[in-house]
């Protein structure tokens, strides 16, 4: 929760940066493992929507896994205090040079998305004399009803292995020695918000367990990736997900063979809602027919907006005035640099203090240069 107390110190740094409420994130996190503990569930949380080393150290001592998708994110979880026995490590393009690093900090399973990546990788540990643990990413063909840009699961994404490909899959891997498949692993798209998506994968992940057990496959592991969305026009009354109720869904749905360990790769719903980006106005520009607010944040530093048409809540920190609609823009030379559009905000005027809320995934860690503009830097709330 944002408050003018904290708007008087933000007045004091800096702008445009971003803000962590570490107590949120922590509040948040214990609930997670809490309900997936119920169930022995595994989280590894999903470094590729916030890796600060802040963000990571507190992940990583409550006794998260981590689910990277770069060497770089290894080596940084790692750094960060992760197990690397329990950090998976997906993406469609992994070079031998980042496979490995991965050999050679011994990870969890590489979640292998093509027939020539299992090739590969077989060939660099046998290099090594290593045997890799791997498991297959399944394309399991669900429609996630998310963005287009954020949705994985359907037959045309770039994304995993099909179905009509498992019986050459399960043979080449028979056929390689420094291969070791032990998980199946599925995720169909981000920021999910409808559960019977989960309810459908969770189907679906029985089906294609049947068919593998028609190979005489039974894998020890199943890692059904992440994708549980948050409230993002309601920050503050849903600040936490409903965890219990997702967990529910995959004990309720799902059939786990005796003894196999369930995965979860959580990124948005553990630190979206932590974090905002604060940003100064630096002009209010009132037109014929709309009021536009400018703002010293721009598109560089939160992408969402411009990428995905996504929606962020944005409060004036330091006006008590009556609401009025604004376009909230940013300073960048591009018409796609805007925060919202017919925003309703409280009046706003030079020098007030904005926050854009639900900023803690994929905000900073989407940041770019652009306009040869200075990186956001982050501020915790434990620290200001
Ligand atoms: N596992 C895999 C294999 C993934 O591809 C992703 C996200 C996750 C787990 C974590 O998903 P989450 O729990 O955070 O939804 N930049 C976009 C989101 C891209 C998501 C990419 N994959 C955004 O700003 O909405």
């Amino acid at each position: 929760m944002l408050n003018t107390t904290l708007a008087e110190k933000f007045k004091k740094i800096q702008t445009p940066f971003y803000f962590y409420d570490v107590e949120l994130l922590k509040k948040t996190a214990q609930t997670a493992i809490a309900e997936a503990d119920k169930y022995g569930y595994k989280i590894h949380y999903a470094l590729k929507a916030n890796s600060n080393h802040k963000i990571l150290k507190i992940l990583s001592e409550m006794g998260f896994g981590a689910d990277c998708v770069s060497a770089n994110e290894i080596v940084r979880a790692v750094e960060c205090g992760f197990n690397p026995k329990h950090i998976a490590y997906a993406g469609v393009g992994k070079t031998d040079r980042e496979i490995n690093t991965a050999l050679d900090l011994e990870i969890f399973t590489f979640n292998c998305e093509s027939l020539p990546e299992i090739e590969n990788i077989d060939r660099l540990a046998a290099e090594k004399g290593k045997i890799a643990d791997i498991a297959i990413r399944i394309n399991p063909n669900v429609d996630a009803h998310t963005h287009e840009y954020v949705t994985t699961g359907l037959e045309e994404n770039k994304f995993g292995i099909s179905e009509w490909q498992f019986s050459e899959t399960v043979g080449k891997i028979r056929s390689l020695n420094s291969v070791n498949l032990v998980c199946l692993h599925f995720h169909v798209g981000s920021q999910i918000v409808d559960m019977e998506v989960f309810e459908t994968l969770c189907k679906k992940v029985n089906e294609i367990q049947k068919i593998f057990e028609s190979f005489e496959i039974r894998l020890p592991h199943l890692n059904v990736g992440g994708g549980l969305g948050i409230d993002y026009k309601n920050p503050d009354a849903n600040s936490i997900v409903d965890f219990k109720s997702y967990f529910e869904i995959f004990n309720k749905n799902l059939n786990l063979h005796k003894g196999q360990k369930l995965h979860f790769e959580l990124g948005r719903s553990i630190v979206a809602q932590c974090g905002s980006l604060i940003t100064q106005v630096t002009y209010v520009k009132n037109g014929r027919q709309k009021s536009f607010v400018i703002t010293d944040g721009g598109m560089n530093d939160l992408i969402r907006p411009a990428l995905y048409h996504a929606y962020h809540k944005i409060e004036n920190l330091t006006s008590a005035k009556a609401e009025k609609n604004y376009d909230i823009v940013g300073p960048i030379c591009e018409s796609s640099d805007c925060f919202a559009k017919n925003e309703p905000v409280n009046e706003t005027q030079r020098g007030d203090i904005l926050a854009i809320r639900s900023a803690g995934a994929y905000g900073e860690v989407m940041a770019s240069q652009y306009n040869l503009r200075e990186l956001p830097k982050a501020y915790y709330s434990n620290e200001i």
